[in-house]
């Protein structure tokens, strides 16, 4: 991109101050346009709300307020329909923007920016994009829970192991499991929700840092925009990027979700596990080992979480020291959260697709809980029922089951009652019953349990939660 030679007055903002040209290296490396454009019409909103402010506060004539705002509409439109094409060697979307609206109205074109800075109007639009889209996301978010409470909804008896150290800890059921993983995402949900509530003050009026001595209204102009309220000191609302920071982490938190619940896929898929066979349409092959089937959709989910994480971190960094108010450091923070919301989206997107069409091998499940000695915190608590005091009854049931071992026994209920008895007198016929996987998991219906009944509720409150 050559930047040599400008030609239009309005191309560079700041051009009566510096009489040399910018070297074009040096313009093409602060340029912001290539990130920024994507702002477009958000920049075209804040506009039409100032020029309207600037119009009815008798600051510029209304004639010319009235011509900017249809000045705006029109490049809106064409934008949308591709007539006009964004420059992509202007300096950023406010220049570009304001540079065309001058070159069409001349003087009235010119009128615009009394009162605003580019420093505040980066914020609003930076916040009115995030207004836009962060609803979006948490629309996709709320319906990969539909998805994933879908499938758990259908396996609320089916029953698996759950782990802890990844070694079989307890019977539970994949309902169960899959709604674990749904309460989480429910959290992401709800946080998007905080952030966006603390982000709906309005910048415009904040000018460079210190407002304006011009009369603008900032309430008019934050209710036009669609936000709260105006932001309550100028100085703040140029120096602020918490918002940034706060849907960064955000986008981070739920990405690590993602990459957990994609490494239960990835270990789930593998033939040592078998509990899941993918769609053939959410998997890869090899290129030189024919007979593989890869659960690569995973793994470059799991993946990408690193990518969100690296964006907080890069956002962290960025704001650390910076001296009040703005600074152009902060121009590097649309990059990274941009591109955290975008790799959330498409990663829930792929998860989304990914877990509506896999199968569970549910008899793999099933069978993955006998032998393992998964019931043996319900014969301890067995024997707390029956008053042996727990740690009684937890050296108890592990000195049966190193019986078992010794014996060649997979489980339990492989002793036969005199055996039982000869550790607990305590132990009676019904032991036997209370002992399989689906009585272990009926017995445990606390709220939050894995009981089909009590998972059931808990789907019906998260399906409340996402509506
Ligand atoms: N492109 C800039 C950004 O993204 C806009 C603000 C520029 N302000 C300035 N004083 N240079 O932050």
């Amino acid at each position: 991109m050559m930047r040599g030679d400008l030609k239009k007055e309005t191309e560079v903002l700041w051009a009566g101050r510096l009489a040399e040209k910018p070297d074009a290296e040096a313009f093409a490396f602060q340029a912001s346009i290539g990130v920024d454009a994507r702002l477009a019409f958000d920049d075209i909103a804040g506009s039409k709300a100032h020029a309207a402010t600037l119009g009815r506060q008798g600051i510029i004539p209304k004639d010319a307020a009235a011509k900017i705002g249809r000045e705006l509409d029109r490049i809106a439109a064409e934008l949308k329909a591709g007539k006009l094409a964004i420059d992509p060697a202007a300096e950023d979307i406010h220049s570009f923007i304001e540079g065309i609206l001058t070159e069409r109205l001349g003087d009235a074109g010119r009128m615009l920016h009394a009162g605003r800075s580019r420093n505040d109007q980066v914020a609003v639009d930076f916040k009115l994009y995030l207004k836009r889209i962060v609803p979006e996301l948490r629309a996709e978010l709320a319906e990969t829970i539909g998805v994933l409470l879908d499938q758990a909804e259908k396996h609320t008896a089916a029953v698996m192991p759950g782990y802890t150290h990844l070694q079989r800890a307890q019977p539970v059921t994949l309902g169960y499991h899959l709604t674990a993983w749904c309460a989480a995402l429910e959290r992401d949900l709800s946080r998007f929700a905080g952030a966006l509530s603390r982000l709906d003050e309005c910048p415009l009026g904040a000018g460079a840092l210190a407002g304006s001595g011009l009369p603008l209204d900032r309430k008019a102009a934050a209710e036009a925009l669609g936000f709260a309220r105006p932001s309550l000191n100028s100085m703040d609302s140029v120096a602020d990027r918490d918002f940034a920071l706060e849907l960064s982490s955000c986008c981070a938190i739920a990405m690590v979700h993602l990459s957990r619940f994609c490494e239960d896929v990835v270990l789930w898929a593998s033939e040592e596990f078998k509990f899941i066979e993918l769609a053939e349409a959410w998997s890869t092959g090899s290129s030189i080992m024919p007979q593989k089937k890869n659960p690569d959709f995973a793994e470059l989910i799991r993946g990408k979480a690193g990518r969100a994480a690296g964006n907080l971190v890069t956002l962290l960094t960025l704001l650390k020291g910076l001296p009040y108010a703005y600074d152009k450091d902060l121009q590097e923070d649309k990059e990274s959260l941009f591109d955290s919301l975008d790799t959330l989206r498409s990663c829930l997107r792929v998860f989304r697709g990914m877990m509506r069409d896999t199968q569970f091998n549910l008899k793999r499940m099933q069978a993955a809980c006998s032998g393992g000695f998964l019931e043996a915190t319900d014969a301890a608590e067995y024997l707390v029922r029956k008053g042996l005091p727990f740690r009684k009854a937890h050296e108890t049931a592990a000195l049966i089951v190193r019986d078992c071992i010794e014996a060649g026994r997979r489980q339990i209920a492989d002793r036969s009652l005199a055996e039982l008895k000869a550790r607990s007198k305590l132990f009676e016929e019904d032991i036997y019953e209370a002992l399989s996987p689906a009585a272990c998991i009926k017995a445990r219906g606390l709220p939050g349990g894995p009981a089909p009944k009590e998972v059931r509720r808990q789907i019906r409150a998260l399906r409340k939660k996402i509506r």
